[in-house]
């Protein structure tokens, strides 16, 4: 087995060179990291499933430069894409399109639309600039794995499976990009992530749907319990009333904000000691990671506010709650 310090690289010629060759690198983004492919090549998304144990039902966004690259992996592009575009790539922004037939069904799960964004990391978009061909890229995690916001992240997730780690540093959105679909030409959000409800409405001028999970099977990643940590998890409502269920427990607890109840407890992290949604967005993997590491018997966490991105965080929270 590889050690860390020989998988980490900063050199974007040797990335370029291992992608051209069909092989895998992690590489940085905004929001998670990535284990990235040539999208082109089905033996390398075939690298993809078989590193992280993914079904092969569920399909791999694709990575692009820029806006201008768009009709090489989808067909047609509504005006409310252009509009979107231009207000949030590149950035944390995922389109779910009709593909191209450039796009191969490995892709898409055989679906006959692709799921795109334009990642907003310097090091990334160099390197798909110097690429002849875009990147297909699922979160560089074990399959219901918390996702890696940070090289040591990929690297404890995927072990002996681990590729070449480009290293950008630390994400700095901290969860998943939002992903957006136009169904019957209604705009619906299928994953909520980095961008908000809210602001994609602003833009749009209009209302946004949610998706509804539990009778959709449009964004299949969704439906399945995902983002969970290996120690038992739940998010409540009431944390007083909930620490009271677990006497003579190692208790873990991820508070929202600075809370009395932190001079009670030995282990626990706090999301934003200021309240500020984004900054707990920032920090919700990586306090994840943190508490799943101290072999608690359980990890209680507090929900945030459900405004903006507070409404995401709710998401993952919910959704590590077993
Ligand atoms: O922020 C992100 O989006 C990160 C970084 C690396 O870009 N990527 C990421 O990929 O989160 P992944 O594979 O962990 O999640 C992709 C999600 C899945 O829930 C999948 O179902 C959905 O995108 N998806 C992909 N193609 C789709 C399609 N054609 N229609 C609907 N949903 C799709
Ligand atoms: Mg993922």
């Amino acid at each position: 087995m590889k050690k860390y310090s020989e998988l980490v690289i900063t050199d974007l010629k040797a990335a370029a060179k291992t992608l051209s060759n069909d092989d895998l690198v992690a590489i940085p983004t905004e929001t998670v990291y990535g284990l990235a492919a040539n999208a082109f090549s089905e033996n390398a998304i075939d690298k993809i499933y078989q590193t992280k144990n993914r079904p092969q039902t569920n399909p791999l966004i694709v990575h692009l430069h820029n806006f201008e690259q768009l009709p090489k992996v989808a067909k047609t592009i509504p005006k409310e894409v252009e509009l979107l575009a231009a207000h949030f790539w590149p950035g944390p922004l995922t389109v779910v399109l009709e593909k191209s037939d450039a796009i191969s069904t490995k892709v898409t799960a055989g679906k006959n639309t692709v799921a795109v964004r334009v990642p907003n990391h310097e090091l990334t978009l160099a390197l798909l600039r110097s690429l002849a061909f875009p990147l297909v890229a699922p979160s560089a995690n074990k399959s219901n794995h918390i996702s890696p916001t940070c090289p040591q992240h990929v690297f404890n997730s995927l072990k002996e499976d681990s590729p070449l780690i480009l290293d950008g540093g630390i994400c700095s959105k901290g969860i998943e990009s939002t992903i957006i679909g136009f169904e019957n030409h209604k705009p619906t959000i299928y994953r909520l992530g980095s961008i908000s409800k809210e602001a994609i409405e602003a833009v749009l001028g209009t209302s946004v749907q949610l998706a509804n999970h539990e009778v959709s099977s449009i964004a299949p990643g969704m439906q399945k319990k995902h983002y969970a940590p290996r120690t038992p998890f739940i998010s409540c409502t009431n944390l007083q009333e909930e620490l009271k269920k677990y006497p003579n427990k190692k208790i873990g607890v991820l508070f929202f904000t600075e809370n009395p109840l932190a001079k009670q407890m030995l282990h626990y992290r706090i999301l934003s000691s200021s309240g500020c949604v984004e900054e707990a967005m920032a920090n919700l993997y990586k306090m994840m990671h943190e508490l799943d590491e101290l072999e608690l018997d359980v990890i209680l966490s507090e929900l945030a506010p459900e405004k903006g991105v507070g409404a995401s965080i709710n998401d993952r929270l919910t959704r590590a709650s077993s």
